[in-house]
């Protein structure tokens, strides 16, 4: 994962540099460094372990320049140490490098090319610099230098380098690993997302895969690894400065939250017109249409999503949904249908491990769709087809309204699809109004924050375990639930269906082990639930139940509005976003960062 920023011709280089790292923390925050030089030779390099406040309480005034390379890491190859943390510099030290990405041929460049050369660490980006250190000490010039060690490392990558002797100038390759240059007046600038630059300017130009950038304050040359030109259009992007910053709110998640109604309402007048009839584009409907299987690839709460989405989908569709986990299809692709459609659901639209499934998809000729939250990512790039969530930048680690927006994408898709092909189901269903009344429910819920709050601090405060249970749908929340829950307070829990705990997992409840239930399916699958409560009640759980109105009991403890079951996901899950929240908040814990985690998976 990690993030990267670069500028060059700016006086301020140092504060856009730490503004901008701190903007991207999200996408790693063990450990952080920036290089910052004025004239040749001046160059300061500062690192420090732990998050961006950490580097920031170590830069003093005198850190200051016109160019510079900023970096927050995530670990791949070595522990968060100074020593590992980057910017790294040639042997020398002339030559100073960031990096996004995993080097896979790194110890192979180093028997072969760097006999002799003393490491401070154990990453693979520094090899990297080593090597272009090396190429210019035989002989190259730097682009050379560069250009010959791109073409022998192998991997993803993202990197910018200064050469501490011409910092007019920052050298930008990449390779499966994001990365995007921003255009300032007098001043141009690198970075793994717009966000971090968003501040400065909202003009950028994307980088693809295996094109080199020659950057200098006004002048943005763009290559292939053979020096042949690439022409790029400069784009504005829709960012907005507000929309990034955590406003009143503690955390990030909380404000996400918060902002799933309106996300409701984004989707309903992006999707649908004044008259309710849904607008999603006809070439994807018709793309749909023509699949006899749709395989949804998604990770983590993503891939949660297809589940929640799955029967919808079929039932509205008529045709049949699988789901794949990407880190998994990457490598070991099932046996597909004969007219398979790929469906990729990403928030970032950089998830390494599925874009790993969509270029074999690509390779294979199969058709593909992007659904994710922010435009010009890789997958949508990638993609034949891309729909926009439209859910805002979601910044805390936890997603909870990208989970939400995907559904309804999907309810979106799965409707137009579903009248196209005629289904009864699809043409009665009324999308527009049944979002509209989960929107409201999502209120409802939100206005009992308080009440959440206490039963967390009743049932999680001291526990290791828990489990979601629920049947169905309920079932495919219970795993987010679960997900959501174990991510930001470390409690080990587990998504389970309900019928299932029998046939095993029983053994393990205990005297007080709560146990999390929801109930949204029919009366019938709700009494089934409800003798599963019972027999975990039975051997000493400390049960709460999520129920929807109608369904509720005397003695439940979260009753949510009834809303369309095909859109119960959406309801259900939010008091269980909040139960996470409230968790991992009484537990003292960092919300938005939890440990180990990062934003953005863009490693596979
Ligand atoms: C969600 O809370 C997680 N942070 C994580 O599971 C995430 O959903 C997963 O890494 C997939 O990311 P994507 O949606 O950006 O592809």
């Amino acid at each position: 994962m990690c993030g990267i920023v670069g500028v060059v011709g700016n006086r301020n280089a140092t504060d856009i540099l730490m503004q901008g790292l701190e903007k991207l923390e999200y996408r790693g925050y063990d450990s952080a460094g920036i290089y910052v030089i004025n004239k040749p030779e001046s160059g300061r390099l500062i690192k420090s372990v732990g998050r961006i406040a950490d580097l920031r309480a170590k830069i003093g005034i005198d850190v200051a320049g016109s160019t510079g390379i900023g970096h927050t890491r995530w670990a791949t190859h070595g522990q968060a140490t100074e020593a590992n943390a980057h910017p790294h510099t040639s042997a020398t030290g002339r030559f100073v490098l960031v990096h996004n990405g995993v080097i896979e041929n790194y110890l192979q460049i180093k028997e072969e090319y760097l006999a002799g050369h003393t490491l401070k660490g154990e990453t693979d980006t520094e090899i990297a610099v080593h090597l272009i250190g090396q190429f210019v000490e035989d002989g190259l010039s730097v682009l050379e230098a560069f250009k010959k060690a791109l073409h022998i490392i192998e991997g993803s990558y993202a990197f910018a380098l200064v050469d501490s002797q011409n910092p007019d100038t920052i050298y930008v390759a990449k390779n499966k690993s994001p990365l995007l240059i921003g255009l300032g007046d007098g001043y141009n600038m690198v970075c793994s997302d717009a966000m971090a630059m968003i501040r400065e300017t909202n003009q950028f130009m994307e980088i693809h895969d295996k094109e080199l950038v020659v950057l200098t304050k006004d002048n943005v040359e763009v290559t292939d690894y053979d020096g042949n030109a690439v022409e790029r259009e400069a784009y504005t992007a829709e960012l907005d400065l507000s929309d990034i910053g955590k406003g009143t709110y503690p955390y990030y998640m909380l404000k996400e939250i918060d902002e799933q109604p309106t996300v409701m309402r984004k989707l309903i007048s992006t999707y649908a017109d004044d008259k309710g009839n849904i607008t999603v584009d006809p070439a994807i409907v018709k793309s749909v249409q023509e699949a006899d299987r749709i395989y949804i690839l998604a990770a983590g709460t993503s891939y949660n999503a297809g589940f929640a989405s799955k029967s919808m989908i079929e039932t509205l569709t008529d045709t049949p949904v699988e789901l794949g986990i990407a880190s998994e299809w990457g490598y070991n692709m099932p046996l597909l249908s004969k007219k398979p459609m790929f469906i990729l659901l990403s928030q970032s639209g950089e998830t390494a491990d599925s874009r790993q499934v969509l270029v074999k998809a690509n390779a294979m000729g199969i058709p593909s769709l992007t659904i994710t939250n922010v435009p010009g990512s890789t997958l949508s790039r990638e993609a034949t087809y891309t729909m926009l969530l439209h859910a805002g930048p979601e910044i805390a680690v936890a997603s909870t309204k990208a989970y939400t927006a995907q559904i309804a994408a999907l309810a979106f898709l799965s409707k137009a699809v579903g009248e196209a092909n005629g289904k009864k189901e699809a043409l009665e269903f009324d999308l527009v109004h049944e979002l509209s009344i989960v929107a409201q429910s999502i209120e409802a819920s939100l206005s009992e924050r308080e009440v959440i709050e206490k039963k967390v601090a009743n049932l999680l405060a001291t526990s290791r375990n828990a489990f979601y249970i629920g049947r169905g749908n309920d079932y495919y929340v219970a795993m987010e639930a679960s997900l959501k829950l174990k991510e930001i307070s470390y409690i080990q829990c587990e998504g389970f269906a309900a019928g299932e705990l029998k046939h095993g997992t029983i053994s393990l409840i205990e005297d007080g082990t709560p146990v999390l239930a929801l109930i949204s399916s029919s009366e019938t699958v709700a009494a089934h639930t409800r003798g599963n409560i019972q027999e975990v009640a039975a051997r000493g759980a400390n049960v709460l139940t999520v129920v929807e109105e109608g369904l509720d009991k005397e003695g439940d403890d979260i009753v949510v509005n009834q809303v369309h079951p095909y859109l119960a996901s959406i309801s259900m899950v939010i008091p269980t976003q909040l139960i996470a929240y409230y968790a991992s908040l009484q537990r003292g814990l960092d919300v938005d960062k939890p440990r180990n985690l990062a934003k953005a998976v863009t490693v596979e």
